[in-house]
């Protein structure tokens, strides 16, 4: 299957690297703590978000994150949604990556993680949420088709990211193509390594491949944010920032980027020098706050017409494991279910139960074969 054009290519308003010269740099913020970090991250989210006035016909398109990294931003994205402040109906997101043969329900999975942290507890329509689907039979067609779902939404606004420890970001690991596109990908020990946390400290449990958004995709959206706290993520941080362009660091492929954002805690600036920081800080001191900072914003013509929800995953149908083409309009996440956003960890109590209908339906078959919130909710402790 041929790889599809990205749409910026075709389009000159989509091309992130066609805005004022003056806009274009690399900024980068500095927190004390890797929650004041992760807050000003979702700060910044919700005034793009806000400033872009998203409607059904032109949705904001963002990009997204797991890792223990976004968990805090996702946590107080969920707790402006629920005093209000943002809205998520018409935001429409992609994954950056997902596990190959991890099954979907699984707690480690991608796709639960997502429901866990962020999408059962917002009021994002289910056929608005894009995740790889790492047990589709043919994994290259999978990767084409996000790709071209990805371009039929008019590109990526703004693509959150972490960081892996050896300077990765989505899974591209250390001598990925810096033009690379959504695909399979083996992962590095490092990684592997890194991930068996969550596995029980068990590396073997760790999948060894993945699927995911490649060096380029990220590079063609409009904005990149990354967020990088912790020691551990030191080095990545120096080589991404004050290395040169390398395919061992693919952080630093962002120097590339037009529009990148750097938001750190202190410990993960404690590998560069003293100097780059007290330079980003001055920058931030003279006022140029990186949330007024951004790209000009895309607005696209009135007459965009995103690809009917159907549509948009008909290219998924490459795999009996797809999405129904159909979705009923009336599919929606139960958000009126007031669960209390206290302590430390989102946890979806029964996420069957915060269903309107059946909105795992809208999502996919072999989830809704699996009943996979039911089981997902019962694996849950609360606190
Ligand atoms: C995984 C993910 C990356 C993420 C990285 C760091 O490898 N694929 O997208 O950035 O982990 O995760 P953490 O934030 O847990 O350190």
């Amino acid at each position: 299957m041929p790889r599809p054009r990205a749409t910026w290519q075709s389009s000159p308003r989509w091309n992130p690297f066609d805005s004022p010269e003056q806009t274009k740099s690399m900024r980068v913020i500095i927190r004390e703590t890797g929650l004041e970090a992760s807050e000003y991250i979702a700060d910044y989210i919700i005034s793009r978000i806000k400033s872009f006035k998203p409607t059904e016909n032109q949705p904001f398109v963002l990009g997204l994150p797991t890792g223990s990294s976004p968990e805090a931003i996702y946590k107080t994205l969920v707790r402006h949604y629920r005093a209000g402040d943002i809205s998520f109906k018409n935001v429409v997101t992609f994954n950056m990556d997902e596990y190959v043969g991890l099954p979907r329900d699984h707690p480690e999975s991608y796709h639960s993680f997502m429901y866990k942290h962020f999408f059962s507890h917002v009021d994002i329509p289910p056929q608005n949420i894009n995740i790889l689907d790492g047990n589709a039979p043919d994994l290259a067609a999978e990767c084409a088709a996000f790709e071209a779902r990805i371009a039929r939404h008019g590109g990526i606004e703004l693509f959150l990211g972490g960081v892996g420890p050896d300077g990765h970001i989505a899974f591209n690991e250390p001598g990925s193509s810096l033009s690379s596109h959504t695909r399979v990908k083996t992962l590095a020990y490092d990684t592997i390594l890194a991930n068996s946390r969550f596995f029980g400290n068990d590396v073997n449990l760790v999948p060894r491949m993945a699927l995911t958004v490649g060096i380029q995709t990220i590079m063609e959206a409009r904005e990149v944010v990354i967020v990088a706290t912790g020691a551990h993520k030191a080095l990545a941080v120096e080589k991404g920032l004050e290395g040169g362009v390398n395919h061992m660091w693919t952080l630093s492929a962002l120097q590339m980027h037009p529009h990148p954002l750097i938001v750190c805690d202190r410990d993960a600036t404690l590998e560069l020098k003293v100097k780059t920081v007290r330079y980003f800080e001055a920058i931030e001191q003279t006022g140029t706050d990186a949330r007024t900072q951004g790209p000009p914003l895309v607005y696209r013509p009135r007459t965009y017409v995103p690809a009917p929800i159907g549509a948009s995953r008909s290219q998924q149908q490459v795999t009996p494991a797809s999405t129904p083409p159909k979705v009923p309009k009336d599919l929606r996440i139960n958000t009126e279910l007031n669960q209390t956003l206290d302590d430390d960890e989102l946890t979806p109590d029964s996420m069957s139960s915060r269903m309107v209908d059946s909105a795992i339906s809208g999502l996919d078959s072999t989830m809704k074969g699996d009943l996979l919130f039911d089981r997902m909710g019962a694996r849950v402790v609360s606190h």
